[in-house]
């Protein structure tokens, strides 16, 4: 399995044969990937999730996770998915290890293997949330660390799980349902993890067509689209503002990802070639019901004039709903729900 780490061009489909599903049962399971979830173990998080907003609500002291310790290893820069998980632990009574930069700040700048970090750190702990640039070092580093739950914060360009169950939940919250939907996922599919995960997300329900906006060199590669393609969901290729429909349920924005270019110039030639959201786009091709997301950092996607806009909930409900969408996750994986 050292291969993995060493090698970003990996499979995403080879590297998720073995990963365990849910199947109602969260206990010590491992998240690597959305396909580990059925429907039914997305209403069982949901409904608690339901539960944890409300403690936060009420700010109400919780000593759910008291006694735990939790380690936060991330290889790669974060505002929303350490922040929340930190403070997801902090909430329901529990500790962090927080260790951002473990290159710099760790003894993996002296050349600790990967597995060898990843075995300190499960000795320390009860559970690990991982990010790492490299794809497929979640599924390494669950198989590496057996005795406790690891949990996939973004690895490479592969997957972003608890970003995709925070986003079904705002969906699911806003629009009453996830199935019948209409979208437009716009920005970077090549590339965006975000986006990979809430397409295999999405493909979990009945009849949801997706847009895919984007300039043509960051489509999907073609093995992705007829993979995904093959579990019924539509997808609908698009390069031009002007192909938007007008009876999206919800677009979903996500920037081009910088770190995933092999040089500097063709990320700004893909730069130049971006769709950002403007008061003016909204008007001319959304409709008043839909809601806007952007699992964010905002990098070029949307104009801050669009924030205002009721439509726009990453700065309101989707922030915060990762918060609890990830406080229901580690409640359940410790076996304290
Ligand atoms: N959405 C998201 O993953 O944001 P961060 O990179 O700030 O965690």
């Amino acid at each position: 399995m050292q291969q993995v780490i060493t090698n970003p061009q990996n499979d995403i489909r080879q590297m998720h044969t073995n990963t365990t599903l849910i199947s109602g049962n969260f206990k010590k399971k491992d998240i690597v990937s959305l396909d580990q979830f059925s429907t039914e173990d997305l209403r069982i998080l949901f409904t608690l999730t339901n539960q944890m907003k409300q403690i936060v609500v009420d700010h109400e002291p919780s000593g759910l996770l008291a006694g735990h310790m939790v380690s936060l290893l991330f290889f790669e820069p974060s505002s929303r998915t350490f922040g929340s998980f930190a403070a997801a632990v902090k909430r329901l009574g529990g500790q962090t290890l927080d260790i951002q930069s473990p290159e710099i700040v760790s003894s993996v700048a002296k050349g600790e293997p990967f597995e060898d970090t990843i075995c300190t750190f499960e000795a320390y702990s009860d559970a690990i949330v991982l990010r790492h640039k490299i794809a497929g070092s979640a599924k390494l580093a669950a198989e590496t660390a057996s005795s406790i739950p690891v949990i996939n914060a973004g690895d490479g360009n592969n997957e972003h799980p608890t970003q995709t169950l925070l986003d079904l939940y705002t969906l699911y919250d806003q629009l009453g349902r996830l199935n019948n939907l209409t979208c437009l996922i716009a920005g970077d599919p090549l590339n965006s993890r975000v986006i990979h995960s809430l397409i295999r997300g999405l493909s979990l329900f009945n009849n949801n067509t997706v847009y895919l906006l984007s300039p043509p060199q960051l489509q999907l590669t073609r093995d992705d689209f007829l993979f995904w393609s093959a579990r019924g969901i539509r997808i609908i290729e698009i390069t031009s503002e002007k192909d938007i429909p007008g009876d999206c349920h919800f677009w979903y924005w996500t920037r081009i990802q910088q770190e995933r270019f092999a040089s500097r110039e063709e990320y700004h030639d893909a730069m130049k070639e971006r769709f950002i959201v403007t008061p003016k786009l909204l008007n001319d091709y959304a409709n008043k019901d839909m809601i806007l997301l952007d699992p964010l950092p905002r990098v070029g996607t949307i104009d801050p004039a669009v924030d205002a806009d009721k439509r726009a909930q990453y700065f309101r409900s989707q922030i915060r709903n990762g918060l609890y969408t990830r406080m229901a996750l580690l409640a359940l994986l410790l076996g304290m729900a």
